[in-house]
This record gives C-alpha cells, structure tokens and sequence, in this order.
C-alpha cells in the first residue's frame, strides 16, 4: 500500500503549478490527429506549434495505456510532463477517465509531487481520476527486501469545479473507496503462510480497532471452531478441519441510525484451496491463496460504507477456512449438516466454497435483511465462460440489476447468467442427503453452484458474484489494475449501498 498521499483539489492552470510532474491527457480525434484533452489546454498552448509535430515524432497516438514524458516547455512551471493516452475524444467518460489516471500512477518515476490536469468538469470525473490515481498507486512490497512503495507524497488534482461542495465529497470519497480497495488486494496478495484464518480474523478486528473519530462505528465479532460447533456450521467446520489451521467467521456490523435499508454481504474466505483430499494439480492450486477475495472484498466494502457514514444498515459474513487434506479432512461421502438444517452429501473436497457459504448465507437470512449479495472467488467455470476480467452475477431480476447498475457506475466488468429449473434440480440428486454438493457435471458448473447457494437465501431476494476471474489479474497491470490481487467487487459494493440512499435534493 502506498504511504500517506496528500491530495489537494484545486482550480487553475497546469502551467502554474510547481510539481515534479504535470499529467495530461490526450485524445484521438475523428480525423485521426492527436489532441490535448480537457484539462490540458494551457499545457499544449505551451509548446505551441511544436506540440502535434513532436508528438508524432515520438510515435505517440493518444490510446488508452500510452504513456510519454516530456521536458516542461517553457512557461510550464513543473519539471515533466506526463501524457496520458484517453482514446477516441468522443468516448472519454469516467471510466477512461480512471483507467488513464491508473496509468499514470503507474508511470511515474519516482516523482514526489504531481498534478493532475485530467478531465474534471464534474464531480463524477473528479472522483474517476482520484480513484484512478490512488487506486493506481498501489503495490504489494512486503516480502519484497529493501523495496520502497511509491514515492509520491502530494498530488494536486486541478479542475475547474474545484470550490464545488459535491465535488470536494466525492474526492473525499474515492479516496476512501481506494484505500479499502488497497485493504482487500492486501488481504489477497499476504501470502497464505501468514494470512490463514486465524491471522485475517486478527488483520480485520486490527483494522476495525484503528478507526478513530466520532459517530457510529462497524463492529466485530470473531467466531472460533466452538462458536462454529454451537451454531451448527458443519459446512465451514467441515472444511476446516482438513488443516491445523482451524476456521473463523468473522462478522460485522454497520448500524447507522436512521438506516431505511439493511443489506447483508457474505464473502468466501478461503486462505488457501488445495482442493482438499480431492487435491488440485500444482497448476491448479498456484494462486489459490486468492481464494478469500470475496471474504476480503465484503470486508473491505463494508468499512469503506461505514468510514463514508453511509446510512445504510449492513451486516457482513465471512467464514474463513483452509481446505486442506490433512489427516482429519474431510472425504467425499462425508455427509455435513448446515447451519439452516439442511444435509449436504460431499463428494468433491474441492468445491468447497459452497459449503462455508451455505452456513453464513443461513445466518445472513436469519437477520431478515432487505437484500442479500454474496461475492466468491466460487468456480473456475465462470473463468472459462466470461474470462479473467468479468464476473458472473447470478440471482433475481431485481437485485442483480440493481448491482448492475452500481458496477456500471464503478466500472466493475460483469455479466449476467442464469440459474435454470435443471440446475435446481441437479443440486438435490441425491439419495443420501438433502442437497448434492457437485455432481461430476463439467458443463455448468458455475450455475450449479449458484443454485446449491440458492437453497440457503431462504425468502431474502438475493444476488451472487462469481469474482473466480477478476479477483485476480495474471497479467501485467492495467490502468488502475495492479497485477496480482485486484480488490473486485469493493467499489461495485460501496456504489451499490450508496445507490440505496435517497438522493439529498
Ligand atoms: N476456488 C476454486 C475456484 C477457482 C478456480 C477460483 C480458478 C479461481 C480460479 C473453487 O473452490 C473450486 O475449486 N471449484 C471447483 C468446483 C468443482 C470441484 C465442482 C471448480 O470450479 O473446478
Ligand atoms: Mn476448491
Ligand atoms: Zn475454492
């Protein structure tokens, strides 16, 4: 995570300010010509005639991810300049917008100081290059000897609407969102030695702990293996026993006063899947410590809502285990008894998400919340179906539009796919228990799943994330994508709870 960044929004022109470097982006326009975006007007007007000759020279075009650095002409107070490519001019949004400030974070040097001349006629571009650019700052150098985060300390974001109440907000608030993204892509990238059940329950009550100030604050609670037993969590306990490292669910409360809505999250916190007895290959399992990104990604959203003082009640469950085949793992033909009652016939170890979802879905539903939405790093064919960049939402029409219309705003990729009458059938095709946990079926797999999950939401209307492909970015980074950990889901979750609340006006 990167060390305390100041940021400050402020009017006026990029020519004026004394920063290390200026960033600016730049557009391709119809005709085909590269040209100066919002933002960076006064910067071109610099260099004057020079400016288009000495950027083709440079084989620059203006395309999303292109980067170039410039000595300042003169008349341009700050040392370099930084262009940012943002694409075709009539398509530049918020998004662009976000990934292009991402960009720049990446490439900057070891610059103290920057401004931010990007688009930022509005609150909503505002909040997109600040969420960009912090967002883009991130790096994981823990393990990593002698290795310094990002040395950027001040950042001046410029933009014409800067006095704007609303606008100083939603800085305030991508940049709250951001650093809870960093929180969860933290979680995800600790190495599974170090970040198991045990010690992620500590991290969060750790972090809970830290937040100062006044008003209402999330809580914690942290259930252990004899909690667990009392419960009657068979699916989570049943996972956890195949490890020395024994299973938690962790628990958090938001209750602002006044709440008109209350929204319960459920996250998959698997620290490690070795796939149990029925064991991955060593290809499989290679970066299987991410599969706790959907525990992470609640977690993660939840105290950015509750930092944000979103009047939006929440109560958030992440069960955590470690499936691994130890001598009392579980067995295929094991048969678990949920949290809700219901039997579960185990016959693949390694479909063990369902399991320690099903206890804390129960719970969830046992709240009587408005809404349900659960986030898991759940099947690898959701990976095959929809690739490593989007997720797969499953539920009722009307919740999994409703978080549609937040990842659209978040700019979260994700798709919607079906749970069909056959799925639903599938998962109860069994003569020894209530519910099948796998059948062996390749095909569908990530439906299946999602209608074993189904059986556990009771009444509550309901909407699943399979986050299995973008949890995780194997390739390089990507405007505000890191490679590694990505924090999935944290904003498409924050913009979600903030879409619930009446608008003041
Ligand atoms: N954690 C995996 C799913 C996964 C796969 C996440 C690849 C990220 C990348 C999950 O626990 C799993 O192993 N699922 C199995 C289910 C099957 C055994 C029914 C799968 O998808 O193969
Ligand atoms: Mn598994
Ligand atoms: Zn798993």
């Amino acid at each position: 995570m990167p060390r305390v960044t100041t940021y400050t929004l402020r009017k006026g022109s990029p020519t004026k300010t004394r920063t290390d470097v200026v960033v600016v982006g730049a557009v391709r326009t119809r005709g085909g010509d590269v040209k100066v975006a919002a933002g960076g007007e006064d910067v071109a007007a610099a260099y004057g005639r020079r400016f288009k000759p000495l950027l083709s020279s440079m084989t620059f075009r203006g395309e999303p991810g292109e980067t170039l650095r410039l000595p300042s002409p003169e008349g341009v107070r700050a040392g370099q300049l930084l262009l940012v490519g943002l694409g075709a001019e009539d398509a530049v949004d918020a998004h662009v917008v976000r990934r292009a400030a991402g960009t720049a974070a990446r490439s900057l040097g070891n610059a103290a100081s920057v401004a931010l001349a990007l688009p930022a006629e509005d609150a909503a571009l505002v909040a997109a290059v600040a969420e960009g650019f912090a967002s883009g700052l991130y790096s994981f150098t823990a393990y990593k000897s002698g290795a310094e985060p990002t040395s950027v300390s001040e950042v001046l974001l410029l933009s014409p609407v800067a006095r704007d109440e609303d606008v100083v907000a939603a800085l305030e608030r991508a940049r709250t969102v951001a650093e809870h993204v960093d929180h969860a892509r933290d979680w995800v990238n600790t190495p599974p030695n170090d970040l198991y059940p045990e010690s992620f329950a500590d991290r969060v009550v750790e972090l809970v702990r830290s937040r100062k100030g006044k008003g209402p604050k999330v809580e914690v609670e942290v259930l252990g293996p004899d909690e667990l037993a009392e419960l009657g969590c068979g699916g989570i306990l049943g996972v956890g026993q195949g490890s020395h490292r024994p299973p938690r669910l962790v628990r958090l409360t938001w209750a602002p006063p006044g709440a008109t809505h209350h929204v319960a999250l459920v996250g998959k916190g698997i620290t490690y899947d070795s796939g149990g007895l029925t064991i991955k290959s060593g290809a499989g399992m290679a970066t299987m410590k991410n599969d706790m990104g959907g525990a992470a990604a609640v977690i993660a959203a939840t105290l950015a809502i509750g930092a944000l003082g979103l009047p939006v009640a929440v109560t958030t469950y992440a069960p955590m285990a470690e499936n691994m085949p130890g001598g009392g793992a579980m067995r295929p033909g094991d048969v678990l008894t949920m949290r809700d009652g219901q039997t579960v016939e185990v016959t693949n170890t390694d479909a063990e998400g369902r399991l320690v979802m099903a206890d804390a879905l129960a719970l969830a539903v046992e709240q009587s919340p408005d809404v349900l939405l659960d986030v898991a790093t759940l099947t690898g064919g959701c990976v095959v179906a929809l690739g490593e960049k989007v997720a797969g939402l499953m539920g009722d029409d009307a919740t999994t539009a409703a978080l549609t219309g937040a990842a659209a705003r978040s700019g979260e990729k994700l798709w919607r796919l079906p749970i069909p009458e056959e799925s639903r059938k599938a998962v109860v095709d069994t003569e020894i228990a209530d519910v099948l946990q796998a059948n062996w079926v390749r095909w569908g797999g990530t439906l299946y799943a999602a209608a074993f999950l189904e059986r556990f939401t009771g009444e509550v209307p309901w909407a699943h994330l399979d986050i299995a492909g973008p949890a995780w970015n194997g390739g390089g980074a990507s405007g505000h994508v890191p490679t590694g950990a990505t924090g999935y889901a944290v904003t498409t979750l924050v913009e979600y709870a903030a879409g619930l609340v009446p608008a003041a006006d």
